[in-house]
């Protein structure tokens, strides 16, 4: 059976949007652990736009089942990975200008790069997942150039609007799970995720982990809207 690794970078959008210090996505990573979540994901992005080092740090304290960490493959994130030590890091391609990763990473056009990033992460005992699209040259040089496991970009799949295009982009996220598994790759999946885009992958034995954080953010602040407003109702009563 697959799990699940809840990624808590928009409770920090949330904080960001007000520059406060609240909601804190040390607290979501608690809560999604006591809701049964197999990991928690932060991905550090070289602008800060949500997560902070000091999520990082702190998160490395508190998180009782697995921290994975999302970053590029940078001198500056290595330091800090190295610091943090996560159970994971997850290279992702990363651009300033971009709304959310756009893509999975080329490890074919920077393979000397991600190489690199993974020999130094090693050393330092740590796992390394690498982002890339369902496609099985990357997968192969996944493997390789030494990577523990591949995290499969869904976004093709999740963001087709046409049945067809759709049907394609699903069979090729099967495909690259099931070569990433004969290849001895763990195998993650994510970007886009939903809980309707879920449901497609019943049955399928070769994914160890969904990644999975837009949509349960989004769910979270609808479902618990009609608790947070009682609770201001009441309060205001009592003035
Ligand atoms: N996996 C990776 C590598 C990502 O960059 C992201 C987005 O931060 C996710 C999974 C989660 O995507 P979403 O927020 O759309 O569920």
């Amino acid at each position: 059976m697959a799990g699940l690794a809840v990624n808590v970078d928009h409770i920090a959008t949330l904080r960001q949007a007000r520059g406060i210090n609240y909601p804190d996505p040390v607290a979501a990573a608690v809560l999604a652990e006591l809701a049964g979540a197999d990991g928690i994901v932060v991905h550090l992005r070289e602008d800060r736009r949500h997560i902070q080092d000091r999520d990082v740090y702190l998160l490395r304290k508190t998180v009782l089942s697995k921290l994975i960490l999302e970053m590029a493959a940078t001198d500056e994130m290595i330091r800090i990975a190295s610091e943090v030590k996560p159970d994971l890091v997850t290279l992702v391609p990363e651009k300033r200008e971009e709304l959310t990763t756009e893509g999975g990473l080329d490890i074919i056009t920077q393979s000397a790069t991600v190489e690199k990033a993974i020999s130094a992460l090693h050393d330092r005992k740590i796992k390394v997942s690498l982002f890339i699209d369902p496609d099985p040259v990357q997968i192969e040089k996944a493997r390789k150039i030494n990577a523990d496991m591949i995290e499969i970009h869904t976004g093709a799949y999740c963001d087709a609007t046409d049945p067809a295009e759709r049907d394609t982009a699903f069979a090729a996220v099967i495909e690259a799970a099931k070569k990433a598994a004969q290849l001895n790759l763990g195998v993650n999946a994510g970007h886009g995720l939903c809980y309707n885009s879920i449901k497609r992958f019943a049955g399928l034995k070769e994914i160890d982990e969904f990644s999975i954080g837009h949509s349960i953010i989004s769910r979270a602040a609808l479902v618990g809207m009609q608790k947070a407003v009682a609770d201001m109702v009441a309060l205001i009563k009592e003035l």
